[in-house]
């Protein structure tokens, strides 16, 4: 594998030059494209994909949500478990028809599931109606990648490995208009077992600080209210760029930009989480007191096969430290259930710890071989039945739990972002991103407001104004 490159700045304006000479290929035809980008998995690749609108907005294209007559249709992919791989290939089978029913269309895939080699081949041999492959570090090449396709008719495949890269300056087309992610850092170093993640997106390499935060300030100067930094492992933000500066100054800097919003992060890895970070944390009120931190198994020697790096105690540990200096802390977590040799007990020992530590929400998952993995070669005998059956436990646990602490929020005072409205309410986020319904005029949206809690259903709260 190459070293991490940084992509030169000319490297990019040839590919602006390429957007440019896109739009003048549709305006020669009269033409004003449309495209559709679907994104599967996780934040990270929404960020990707709005970075694919912003690159197909330069070629002239209009974004459209349905990949019926869309001239152009981008599917980033996601590979993290087998089923998001099955809904891909299921819904580049149907495109088939699509692009029947509409002449010249071309069909893309990108993203994690397109740095596997084995994916990206059986693309180019079976849906040989994709017009073109590219993983992860090879998006800041889509226009020339478009543009060969749209020239030649041929298809083009970018699927080569490398470290990974940074491009700077990529245009961004963002969804939302008052919630924006950011990604500080791409790739990962930590290589868990059972993680495809670390061999599709490269290694650990973070932007500059001044890049992100011109970045930040822009989003705040647009109205942009909840601000989230991303990254696989942003807890090592900054260790390969030998400045001195760790994720917890990046905040801290980034929390005393002038302004009224959100600053909120994700992922991180406990095993490098700090007690400075939660300082930072509790000392800025406009970083939102809410924390996710996957634990993925509450036994010891689970953790180890998992290569995890940290023990349940040392991560109840960190837990601890996180709500003595945020009492509200608001804690969300990823957990795996029948990971290959799991057995009952040490099963019990993840909903021991899911009840010791009572987290706002859970995302839970049934261990998913990754081609290519350690984990994927390690001995498995629980049944698929076992492994559900410890799941079902798992969301019960977690169920219960998440309807006690929604239930606790009646009769208190909690400030919410406005986002919306449903009727005749507005809806609003919480700092830990509960939904709340209120009554209230149009000109809250987009504005913090303390909303008093009255009642709940199973997924949201009631309130009312408090002030
Ligand atoms: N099988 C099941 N879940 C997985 N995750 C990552 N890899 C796998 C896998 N092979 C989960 C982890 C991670 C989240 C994003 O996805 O819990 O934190
Ligand atoms: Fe995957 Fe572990 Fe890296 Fe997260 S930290 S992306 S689970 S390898």
């Amino acid at each position: 594998m190459e070293r991490t490159t940084v992509i030169a700045e000319a490297q990019l304006q040839a590919q602006k030059e390429i957007c440019r000479q896109i739009k003048e290929y549709w305006q020669e035809k009269g033409i004003v494209p449309c495209a559709f980008v679907d994104t599967y998995g996780c934040q990270q690749n929404e960020a990707d994909s709005e970075r694919i609108r912003g690159m197909l907005q330069d070629c002239g294209y209009t974004m459209t949500d349905t990949e019926e007559g869309a001239d152009c249709i981008v599917l980033n992919t996601c590979a993290i478990r087998e089923h998001a791989e099955q809904r891909v290939f299921g819904n580049v089978g149907a495109l088939v028809h699509t692009k029947r029913r509409h002449e010249g269309q071309k069909i893309f895939l990108c993203g994690c599931m397109m740095g596997q080699e084995h994916a990206a081949k059986k693309i180019k041999s079976s849906y040989t109606h994709v017009d073109g492959v590219f993983n992860p570090h090879h998006l800041w090449r889509f226009p020339e990648l478009l543009q060969q396709v749209l020239l030649t008719g041929k298809r083009v495949f970018a699927v080569e490995n490398e470290a990974g890269n940074i491009a700077e300056g990529i245009p961004v087309v963002r969804q939302n208009k008052l919630k924006a992610w950011v990604s500080i850092m791409y790739g990962c170093n930590n290589f868990c077992s059972y993680c495809i993640v670390p061999y599709v997106r490269g290694r650990e390499r973070s932007r500059r600080p001044e890049e992100i935060i011109k970045e930040v300030r822009e989003l705040i100067a647009q109205g942009y209210k909840d601000i989230t930094l991303l990254g696989q492992n942003v807890n090592s933000y900054g260790k390969d760029l030998g400045l001195g500066i760790d994720f917890a100054d990046l905040l801290d800097t980034l929390a005393q930009l002038e302004g009224d919003f959100w600053l909120r992060f994700m992922t991180s890895h406990p095993k490098d989480a700090t007690k400075k970070l939660f300082d930072v944390m509790a000392k800025h009120p406009k970083i939102a007191k809410q924390f996710h931190l996957p634990f993925q198994s509450g036994n010891d020697r689970v953790l180890k096969e998992m290569n995890r790096r940290y023990t349940s105690g040392q991560y109840l540990e960190l837990v601890n430290y996180g709500r003595s200096v945020m009492p509200g802390l608001i804690l969300t977590s990823d957990v795996i259930v029948g990971f290959p040799g799991e057995t009952d007990e040490e099963f019990e020992d993840t909903i021991r710890l899911i009840e010791t530590v009572r987290y706002d929400a859970l995302f839970t998952f049934i261990y998913s071989p990754r081609k290519g993995t350690p984990a994927a070669e390690m001995p498995d005998p629980a049944t698929k039945q076992d492994k559900n059956r410890r799941f079902d436990k798992l969301v019960d646990t977690q169920n219960r739990i998440s309807e006690q602490i929604h239930r606790s929020y009646i009769g208190t005072t909690v400030t919410v972002l406005a986002d919306g409205r449903e009727g005749d309410v507005l809806t609003s986020r919480t700092e830990g991103g509960r939904l709340v319904r209120f009554k209230g005029s149009d000109d809250l949206i987009g504005s913090f407001v303390k909303v008093r809690i009255t009642d709940c259903t199973t997924w949201s709260l009631v309130g009312e104004l408090a002030e």
